[in-house]
């Protein structure tokens, strides 16, 4: 693989927990994050998104709804303001019979929060929300990338097993423009064929390639066989059937992106 990164990360296939454990806990949660470790993932993948006073917090939608007691965006409300939404508060398992994680704590927390409480070892996929179409969200995703890329700075350990991604080009074009040296990823929609989106990775340069599982298979093994020629690995999301990680490990993916990361990892070892 082209990026050097890659060396330090453990033997293929790797296994990310996608928002953390989030089949299990709260997404995006230190307690989803630490769940999906414990559970043996290699990596986890979270989302990032910038507070009204510019903190780089970690929560999938613009809104704060679907996932806490709360309302509004995201970018509306001040760190202070998230930090006293229960981010447990609407998960269930059991179509909404029980609630077990709400009143328990649980927070949106920071970027660096998540930092401070992975183990060394565990890769981190890094993705920055930020919406091609609204040029006010596409402001918050440069910023965002510059935070990251300053905390890298003042963290040079964190080189090694953080890759950055995005659907915004844009975005991961910044990153790299700040620190060539940073790993980038770019998330593809099945809007186009699938070698048509691997050529936006290949033909900028990125280092990985991290497509949706819809239609995956028509050109998959092609596109996976462009992919590795350039060196540049091919990471699937989200793979919630143990099944089918096995399936498109066994045509050459590279990463399984995936709610449930013991389940994922056990059928992979099995298999
Ligand atoms: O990074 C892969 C995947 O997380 C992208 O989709 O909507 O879950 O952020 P989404
Ligand atoms: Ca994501």
């Amino acid at each position: 693989l082209r990026h050097e990164l890659f060396r330090h990360w453990p033997a293929r296939p790797w296994v990310i927990a996608h928002r953390g454990a989030s089949g299990l806990a709260p997404e995006n949660t230190l307690t989803a994050f630490i769940l999906a470790v414990e559970q043996g993932a290699h990596g986890i993948e979270c989302d990032l998104r910038l507070t009204r006073d510019g903190h780089v917090v970690i929560c999938h939608d613009a809104s704060v709804q679907r996932t806490t007691n709360g309302h509004g965006l995201v970018h509306e409300h001040t760190l202070a303001e998230l930090r006293l939404l229960d981010a447990g508060y609407t998960f269930t398992t059991d179509r909404g019979a029980s609630y077990p994680f709400r009143g328990l704590g649980l927070r949106i927390p920071t970027f660096e929060e998540l930092l401070a409480a992975l183990p060394n070892h565990v890769v981190i996929n890094a993705e920055i929300k930020s919406a091609p179409w609204d040029p006010a969200d596409r402001q918050r995703g440069q910023a965002i990338a510059e935070r990251v890329v300053a905390l890298v700075r003042q963290r040079p350990d964190l080189r090694a097993r953080l890759l950055v991604s995005s659907f915004d080009a844009a975005v991961l074009d910044t990153v790299r423009r700040l620190d060539p040296e940073l790993a980038v990823a770019l998330c593809t929609l099945p809007l186009a064929p699938l070698p048509e989106q691997l050529r936006g990775t290949l033909e900028r340069g990125y280092d990985a390639f991290h497509p949706m599982d819809v239609g995956f298979d028509q050109h998959g093994a092609a596109v996976i066989a462009a992919a590795h020629e350039a060196g540049v690995p091919v990471n699937v999301w989200t793979v919630d059937v143990p099944d089918r990680a096995i399936e498109l490990v066994a045509l050459g993916v590279d990463g399984i992106i995936t709610d449930y990361p013991e389940a994922t990892r056990h059928a992979l070892t099995r298999a």
